[in-house]
């Protein structure tokens, strides 16, 4: 499973992808606004650092215009990935862009039946919304564990699933265990994979044993 970091912040994404762990990043409207800088640049300074996806998503809510700011928006670098709502305007700017070879991300996905039309309409990813499903009460892996069901059954639907608003590592391993092509993760959350109190616990004896032999390395 590819990971791709959720947020705008280009400090939080030089710092992570210094590990090398970083495939892609995805950003939202609410997310560069509490970035508070300008969103082209911001767009620039990520696609700068991270050679995967990086989605910018449009505002615009007619078909034509969404692919007009698209096309802005693919000119600030060649690994942008085009963020369309998914409603039947989306659906329309969707098959328009990938028409012209625009990587483009159906976001917004609450149901298997949205996810199977993005498909059809040519989307290189479909982001369903894991967490804002549990706030309702459902079960958002639900949803990964149907699309993932669907698009097996077709050949000919080759949309990658991105797994989208992760709240938590069970998020995250659900997610891989759902055979989500992909998951976008929170900084925080992304950072708290790499931990267990019991490789904490198992350091500190290590270290501790090490020091008693009065040896170094180098
Ligand atoms: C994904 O592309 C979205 O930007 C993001 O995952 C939404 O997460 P949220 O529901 O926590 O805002």
């Amino acid at each position: 499973m590819k990971f791709f970091v959720d947020t705008a912040d280009v400090n939080e994404i030089r710092d992570l992808a210094e590990t090398g762990l970083v495939d892609g990043v995805t950003t939202n409207p609410s997310l560069v606004a509490k970035s508070d800088r300008d969103f082209s640049e911001v767009v620039r300074e990520i696609c700068g650092i991270v050679d995967g996806p990086v989605s910018a998503e449009v505002t615009a809510t007619q078909a034509a215009a969404m692919v007009e700011e698209a096309r802005k928006l693919t000119r600030i670098a060649g690994n942008v990935a085009i963020k369309v709502p998914l409603t039947w305007e989306g659906l329309k700017a969707c098959r328009a862009l990938t028409q012209e070879g625009t990587m483009v991300n159906v976001t917004l996905c609450f149901s298997a039946n949205q996810a199977l039309l993005a498909a059809k309409a040519g989307a290189t990813f479909i982001s369903p919304f894991v967490g804002r499903l549990d706030d309702i009460g459902e079960d958002g892996m639900d949803l990964i564990r149907d699309i993932r069901t669907i698009y097996d059954n077709y050949d000919a639907l080759n949309t990658q699933i991105l797994t989208a608003s992760i709240r938590s590592d069970e998020h995250v391993k659900q997610a891989a265990l759902a055979g989500s092509d992909v998951a976008t993760v929170p900084p925080a959350v992304l950072r708290g994979l790499s931990e267990h109190p019991l490789t904490d616990k198992g350091l500190k004896a290590f270290l501790a044993d090490w020091e008693k032999t009065g040896q170094t390395i180098l």
